[in-house]
């Protein structure tokens, strides 16, 4: 049976654990190969390759490898998708998952310059240097929205797997990148 990413291409970024070792193992388990980036966590990070190329749908062939590279670093991320690139071909899935919380949950009165900086820097310049890194390597869609494409949003809404997404406007409209 065909999976439904079977053939795609995606980096998960800040995949060694949480939420984007979770999104990393779904892709792999519906089919893509994964490049899973991580910033210091090498032991963590492998472990997630090592799953997915254990799964039973890999076969003999490569499905994930491990990446480090810290997104907030321009030549980093460059090399973070020339890796993914050269390794699996045409990448065709980004998620901008890395990110940094201060566990101490600390007040405004209580945040350094310093941690404002950093957070900032791979918070939101990370996401943007792989959007555009990915930007620069897609291929536009060249083509006007049609109604079938609001569809199978409206169902992933309503299905299981969209029970966590509530209370939200979601654009279905091609994406302006
Ligand atoms: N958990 C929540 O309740 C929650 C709520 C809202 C939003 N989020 C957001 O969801 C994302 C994931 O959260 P999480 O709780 O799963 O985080 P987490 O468990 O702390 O994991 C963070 C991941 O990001 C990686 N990372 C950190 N800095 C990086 C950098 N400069 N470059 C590349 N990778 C980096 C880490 O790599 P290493 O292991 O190598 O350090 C790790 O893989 C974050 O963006 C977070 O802000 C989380």
């Amino acid at each position: 049976m065909t999976m439904p990413l079977e053939g795609r291409v995606a980096i998960v970024t800040g995949a060694s654990r949480g939420i984007g070792r979770e999104i990393a193992l779904h892709l792999a388990e519906k089919g893509a190969k994964v490049v899973v980036n991580y910033s210091s966590n090498q032991g963590t990070a492998e472990k997630v390759a090592s799953t997915i190329n254990n799964l039973a749908s890999s076969g003999d062939g490569v499905r994930a490898i491990v990446c480090k590279a810290d997104v907030a670093e321009p030549s980093q991320v460059a090399q973070l998708f020339d890796m993914a690139e050269h390794t699996f071909g045409r990448l065709h899935i980004v998620v901008n998952n890395a990110g940094i919380l201060d566990s101490k949950n600390p007040t405004i009165a209580q945040t350094s310059d310093e941690d404002w900086d950093r957070i900032f820097q791979v918070n939101c310049k990370g996401a943007f240097l792989c959007s555009r890194e990915a930007v620069a390597k897609s291929n536009p869609f060249e083509r006007l929205g049609k109604v079938e494409d609001v569809a199978p949003v409206v169902a992933f809404l309503a299905s299981d797997q969209g029970e966590w997404v509530n209370g939200q406007v979601i654009g279905v409209n091609g994406g302006r990148v």
